[in-house]
């Protein structure tokens, strides 16, 4: 694992940012994952700010998110497809057929039930080639995507059941912690190391522990962010917080 530790959250999402586009002058149709919550926000604003102003395109590119709250509808202002057209897909030149993010409101008309919806995620996201680069962030009891501990490192997009911890760390979404849903569809962890190329960033103390335990633990479903130490191409992107428990400071 690659890991290089920056002062500020600024930097990480500059850093990061750099590597997507990076991917993207290499290969306009790359296949990018994305994630969502507080992290990836800077990292976003910097794409954007680049397409706006140095002609970064995204027009052939395809993306697929790591996951989806259940019982949201696309449109509700908390589900992460939502999100990901307010802070990215709106403001960028992607086309709209390009970009998937998990249903989280099965059945629908094209899906009649999770099963299906999580063969159907993990056959389109083959047909493209596999995930050139995927963008993760980790959960303070270390999951990545909604790998919360005890998910077996070889699983495939799956429906969650959300750990408390994580309820809590995301009530701050919502209007009270009864609001946010208690399950979730996510990638697995097995469907996550099939990136050729991963970045994890990690900025705050709330997330030191997590990140000790990715690092300088042996791997183990208690923290699914450990499984990418079997990763051939991670990097983590991480700020002085993130970083402060790490035996070996970077
Ligand atoms: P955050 O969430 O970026 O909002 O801290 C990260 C995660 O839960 O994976």
């Amino acid at each position: 694992m690659n890991i290089i530790v920056f002062d500020d959250y600024e930097q990480v999402s500059r850093a990061a940012a750099e590597i997507f586009a990076k991917v993207l002058a290499r290969k306009p149709n790359a296949v990018l994952g994305l994630a969502t919550g507080s992290t990836p926000l800077g990292m976003y604003r910097e794409l954007i700010r680049r397409h706006k102003k140095e002609q970064l395109s995204f027009a052939r590119m395809t993306t697929f998110n790591l996951d989806e709250y259940i019982g949201l509808t696309p449109d509700h202002p908390q589900s992460y497809r939502r999100f990901m057209q307010e802070n990215l897909f709106s403001q960028i030149d992607i086309p709209p057929e390009n970009t998937h993010v998990p249903f989280g409101n099965i059945p629908n008309e094209q899906f009649d039930s999770y099963d299906t919806f999580c063969d159907y995620y993990e056959s389109e996201i083959a047909k493209t080639g596999g995930i050139d680069v995927q963008i993760l962030g980790i959960g303070s009891d270390g999951h990545i995507a909604f790998n919360e501990p005890g998910t077996p490192l070889d699983s495939r997009t799956h429906v969650v059941a959300l750990t408390e911890q994580t309820i809590r760390d995301n009530a701050r979404f919502f209007e009270s912690i009864h609001d946010v849903p208690r399950q979730a569809i996510t990638m697995g962890v097995g469907t996550i190391l099939e990136a050729r190329k991963i970045v994890l960033l990690a900025t705050g103390k709330n997330k030191a522990e997590a990140i000790r335990g990715a690092i300088e633990e042996q791997m183990t479903d208690q923290n699914t962010a450990s499984a990418l130490q079997n990763h051939p191409d991670t990097t983590m992107i991480l700020d002085h917080a993130a970083a402060s428990l790490l035996r070996q400071k970077k």
